[in-house]
């Protein structure tokens, strides 16, 4: 039944240079960014979320934004895309030649004003100034709809608000949706329905699903949603991640443990594993830190030892 419905083939997009980097206790140097980033393009993941053109302020360790964008070398096939809260970010966004834009709004509340300072009326708002500045550009804009199933401050997000939110970013005129459970909270029972909701009143717009691993249920989520028929996956390299402005926020799903997972079910990524284990296995030199990856400590499945025990006599 899992796999009734799941589609063949799934895109992976690359996350942890954006949502990974904002939360690390260091910044990391530009010139390491652009180099994973680099590698990272001849990976064969479908997207890589670049950095975000959000305040300075709110996220240092992305200040250099515009660096990291000029420097890197571009591969055809691969999408460079960018988190903006606003029309500002979207000025700088262009500027940098960004493929695509993720505007990011919570349907909490309570989150947005905490992430980004502004209710959800006034992130439509900027949203509305963004669709304007973007027209005409061919950059194409992906609808964001964060603590799409829980809010940190308030609880469970129903599936009424969800749907909300992406009826308000297509009437905008935006070209895709992504769910986002910001810190967490997802069950898959839960990801299972909100995700055949979206699939049902949407069906022609490209949905991206985005999970953090921070009680366990990031694969499982990642399956539940694959098994109504989402082909389009956030994953962090390590595993590392979160948003500095909700409290006790972890990392993503682990980019090459799902690709793992994937390819083992009989679900091609168009990724080689054997590529991103080698950038995960580089992480914690990086960072200065461990990073929550399993695959990456443990080998691949198919990666045999050898047998050292002999029959006693
Ligand atoms: N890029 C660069 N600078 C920006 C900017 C942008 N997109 N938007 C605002 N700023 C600057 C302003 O110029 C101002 O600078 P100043 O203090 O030197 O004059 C400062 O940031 C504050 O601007 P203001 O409009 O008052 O915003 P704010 O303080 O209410 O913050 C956001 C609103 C959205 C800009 C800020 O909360 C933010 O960037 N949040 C992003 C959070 C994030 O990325 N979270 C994780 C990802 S989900
Ligand atoms: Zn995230």
């Amino acid at each position: 039944m899992l796999f009734r419905d799941a589609p063949s083939r799934v895109s992976i997009n690359e996350v942890s240079v954006r949502d990974g980097f904002q939360s690390e206790p260091q910044f990391v140097p530009t010139h390491e960014k652009i180099r994973l980033i680099d590698r990272l393009s001849l990976s064969g993941v479908a997207r890589i979320e670049v950095t975000s053109f959000v305040s300075p302020k709110a996220i240092p360790n992305l200040r250099d934004a515009a660096e990291v964008m000029a420097g890197i070398t571009r591969q055809p096939g691969v999408v460079y895309a960018a988190l903006v809260p606003n029309d500002r970010g979207a000025e700088r966004a262009l500027a940098a030649k960004a493929d695509e834009i993720n505007l990011v709004m919570s349907i909490g509340e309570s989150h947005n004003l905490a992430n980004m300072r502004m209710t959800c009326a006034q992130s439509l708002a900027a949203f509305r100034a963004v669709m304007a500045t973007v027209a005409g550009s061919g950059v194409k804009v992906n609808g964001v709809v964060a603590t799409a199933f829980g809010c940190p401050f308030e609880g469970v997000q129903p599936l009424s608000r969800v749907l909300w939110a992406a009826e308000e970013y297509l009437a905008l005129g935006m070209d895709g949706l992504a769910l986002c459970d910001t810190t967490g909270m997802a069950f898959p029972r839960q990801v299972e329905t909100y995700c055949r909701g979206v699939l049902q009143a949407f069906p022609k717009v490209p949905l991206t699903l985005h999970f953090h691993n921070t009680r366990g249920m990031g694969l499982a989520n990642v399956l539940a949603a694959l098994s109504v028929g989402v082909d389009s996956f956030d994953g962090s390299l390590g595993g590392i991640g979160g948003c500095p402005f909700a409290p006790g926020a972890t990392g993503n799903v682990c980019t090459e443990d799902t690709v793992h997972m994937l390819e083992g079910c009989g679900v091609a990524t168009g990724v080689d594993l054997d590529a991103l284990l080698e950038l995960a296995r580089a992480m914690p030199a990086l960072l200065g830190h461990e990073v929550p990856g399993q695959v990456a400590r443990a080998g691949k499945s198919t990666d045999l030892h050898p047998c050292v025990a002999t029959v006693a006599q």
